[in-house]
């Protein structure tokens, strides 16, 4: 770790990482989002005295309650301290169930060129073993890794792009991969071996855009998002499953809500039961966006240029609802 006046600061939004038990060692029976941020840094035991430590609390929530205002609040918080020249990074604590959602929004808003690391733990601040304070130890050393760039997820001593990080079991502290895209690196001892280069934008969109509209994109969004948007103002996406016996009847439902986006979490590669697949091209004739994704894990769409509707350009269904979200946004601005 670095030994100068730079600062790490350490944004607390709650999860199990923050969570705890009446009752030492239950790891399961806890209340996420319950300890302070300033103390999970505190249960570092001085191991990362060699940087000075900033912690605030944004938030104290079990991340399946994120939604648009606290990604908001988040970005703007970020934003703020990336601004800061001693600050060199941040570290955001933050539930483990929704954060690949969190990592992804702030790339996509942001495009830090200082590392920004979300960390999260499977086991409440109160368990016999707690994985929280290694993970957070583990944060801090890439956030002050020299080079070390973009929005990136730290567990289990292993670092992930925000664009591939996703929660691959339910209770296990090894709880993430990144998919066929592989890691961005392994913490050893509280030093990084960088496996690929940090995320950027160009991953985000992964290089289908020009530099020019990526940048214009990117700074619309931005200003949307760090402009005051009320909850209310961001657009209506929605997320719709294919399975054995899928109807069309969900879609005509969110249409006529008035959803302006969808995302089709399809089988295989992206394949649609025939009904839902009619009902999705008909929202399409009626101006709502549709992106065709995949419920595997592993793999992606692979389009074949005449596909009616558009692939979600490996992105996973959460990942593709937010890309639509921010476009909407964009062609708003
Ligand atoms: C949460 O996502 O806030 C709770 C679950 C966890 O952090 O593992």
């Amino acid at each position: 770790m670095n030994s100068s006046s730079s600062r790490i600061v350490v944004l607390g939004t709650g999860g199990t990482i923050a969570g705890r038990a009446s009752r030492a060692g239950d790891n399961l029976g806890y209340t996420a989002g319950e300890v302070g941020v300033a103390q999970l840094l505190e249960s570092l035991g001085g191991f990362a005295d060699a940087v000075e430590l900033v912690a605030e609390q944004v938030a104290q929530v079990d991340s399946k309650d994120m939604g648009f205002g606290l990604w908001q609040q988040l970005a703007a918080r970020c934003a703020h301290w990336l601004a800061q020249e001693d600050v060199v990074g941040i570290v955001i604590t933050h539930g483990t169930d929704t954060l690949e959602e969190t990592a992804y929004f702030l790339q996509a808003v942001l495009d830090p060129a200082k590392p920004v690391v979300l960390t999260c733990a499977m086991r409440p601040a109160t368990a016999l073993v707690p994985d929280g304070p290694q993970n957070l130890l583990d944060a801090v050393a890439v956030a002050t890794t020299p080079g070390a760039r973009g929005v990136v997820a730290v567990c289990a001593g292993k670092v992930h792009s925000a664009r591939d990080v996703q929660k691959v079991h339910s209770y296990q502290v090894d709880a993430f991969a990144s998919g066929d895209a592989g890691l961005v690196g392994l913490v050893e001892e509280g030093r990084v071996r960088l496996l690929r280069p940090w995320p950027s934008v160009v991953d985000f969109y992964e290089g289908n855009m020009p530099p020019a509209l990526i940048q214009s994109a990117q700074a619309a969004i931005k200003s949307v998002v760090l402009g005051g948007l009320p909850a209310s103002g961001w657009p209506r996406v929605e997320i719709v499953l294919n399975y054995a016996g899928a109807s069309g009847w969900l879609v005509e439902a969110l249409v006529a809500q008035g959803v302006q986006g969808l995302v089709v979490a399809g089988t295989g590669n992206g394949t649609v039961h025939a009904a839902l697949e009619a009902a999705l091209l008909r929202a399409m004739a009626q101006g709502v966006r549709v992106v065709r994704s995949t419920r595997c894990v592993f793999g992606r769409v692979l389009g074949w240029g005449a596909d009616a509707i558009p692939d979600a350009q490996g992105l996973s269904p959460v990942k593709a609802r937010i890309a639509l979200l921010l476009e909407l946004l964009a062609l708003r601005a």
